[in-house]
């Protein structure tokens, strides 16, 4: 076999077998086939498409360059979850606890952020102390005694989607249906759960920019991972704008916990109900989702943060009820120019943004500011007075803060007239198909 002729295949629309795709997958892992030809056969993969069978064969092979993950010897449901990434997603830290609570298991792996997209590790980790690396038995004792662990990508699993990304990345083949749901469904695989529940988002903010282009994708990755034994569904939900009122890390873990205690935005509550609520139903155990609700006023759902958070070393002193939360040096106000509707928060800019303020990275070394964020005290839909605050940023740095308090005015859209907003969930892709219901 050489790689030329499998190039050439897909270059020529052929479809690719088993054999062909493991050739190229498992000899560029060990520095056999050059930059060059993968770089040739993702642009070929990205202009031609991949088929229903190339895209699990990708995904097998994907999962075979490195390790599986064995959590066998946890009992219980594992449960996983993955977003494909917005601005104020802070869902999983929401989720997970509840799953926690309800007695399933959350073994994660979680990346940071880049770009204008926020990371769960980053979140967790602007608590002083909270550490990620643990391996081995070491990360199946924590998901066992708290029912929930997060840690970061390894290097033993799935090493060739590392690889490829960072290919991807310089060649302008990231924004692929197929790679992207074999990038995102092997590291899902190599973790074997029982149970994945995908959050799929479209909007301003999100990889795929219609609700039908992520319908299209839930799809594909829905399909690797029913044929992978893994139960799988996706929500396909609204990142038009930001979700939750706040972005940055300390801000969001903050908002998270009052979420867990009944007291957060309701855009995120409702999300993270209904993919438990679709998680249950996988399980067989609909019958919960009363139990997730009492688990949030009782107060149980936010002890499983806590405890998971302090067992991976983090100092929650400033997340007990009665404490003061750590805020950045100076808190500035951007005030309406004008009054009106809020008719538009493009989630994409919010995040840059955030990212310009310390909040995010640009390049995957940066350093960030755990505490610096912005606060939206207006969404869409709500009506402001000309002078009333639409936000607050929360910087270390005075003037950057004056600056995008300036900048972020003129990215809030106001108009006279109601808008009239999507809903936040779009529908659902499972097993039994696809279902359409935000838009009845
Ligand atoms: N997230 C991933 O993990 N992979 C992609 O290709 C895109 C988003």
């Amino acid at each position: 076999m050489r790689m030329y002729d499998i190039i050439r295949k897909k270059r020529d629309h052929s479809t690719l077998n088993a054999s062909e795709i493991d050739y190229w997958i498992q000899n560029y892992v060990q520095g056999q086939i050059p930059d060059y030809q993968s770089a040739a056969m993702l642009m070929a993969c990205y202009l031609n498409g991949l088929d229903e069978r190339e895209m699990l064969f990708l995904t097998q092979s994907m999962v075979a360059s490195g390790e599986k993950m064995d959590l066998s010897a946890i009992t219980g449901i594992k449960v996983d979850k993955h977003s494909t990434g917005g601005v104020g997603d802070k869902t999983t830290l929401v989720f997970a606890p509840l799953m926690a609570a309800l007695g399933f298991k959350v073994a994660k792996m979680s990346g940071r952020g880049l770009g204008h997209t926020g990371g769960t590790l980053d979140k967790v980790a602007s608590l002083p102390g909270f550490h990620d690396d643990f391996y081995g038995q070491d990360f199946l004792d924590l998901v066992q005694n708290n029912g929930l662990a997060i840690i970061g990508q390894s290097k033993e699993l799935v090493p060739a989607d590392k690889l490829l990304y960072a290919l991807r990345d310089v060649t302008a083949t990231v924004d692929s249906i197929p790679l992207i749901a074999a990038s995102i469904m092997s590291k899902k695989i190599a973790m074997s759960s029982d149970i994945l529940i995908l959050d799929v988002k479209f909007g301003n903010g999100a990889f795929m920019k219609t609700p039908e282009k992520a319908v299209e994708l839930a799809q594909a990755m829905v399909e690797i991972g029913l044929e992978s034994d893994i139960k799988t569904a996706a929500i396909i939900s609204n990142m038009e704008s930001p979700l939750g009122n706040c972005i940055g890390n300390s801000l969001e873990l903050y908002e998270a916990v009052q979420t867990l205690r009944g007291q957060g935005p309701d855009d995120l509550s409702k999300l993270t109900l209904v993919l438990v609520k679709e998680v249950l139903s996988m399980a067989g155990k609909k019958q919960e989702l009363e139990k997730a609700e009492e688990y949030i006023k009782n107060g149980f759902a936010c002890e499983k943060l806590l405890q998971f958070l302090q067992a991976q070393g983090a100092d929650i002193s400033s997340l007990h009820k009665e404490a003061k939360f750590p805020l950045a040096s100076y808190q500035i106000r951007c005030l309406a120019d004008e009054s009106g509707f809020v008719r538009s928060l493009p989630a994409e800019q919010v995040g840059m943004l955030a990212m310009r303020l310390g909040a995010g990275r640009q390049k995957k070394e940066d350093k960030i500011d755990p505490l610096a964020g912005i606060v939206l005290l207006k969404k869409p839909g709500d009506w402001v007075e000309k002078g009333e605050p639409l936000a607050i940023i929360h910087t270390n740095h005075e003037d950057l803060g004056q600056k995008a308090a300036i900048d972020l005015q003129k990215i809030f859209g106001i108009a006279d007239e109601k808008p009239v907003l999507p809903p936040m969930i779009y529908g659902t892709v499972s097993e039994s198909g696809v279902v359409i219901d935000g838009y009845k």
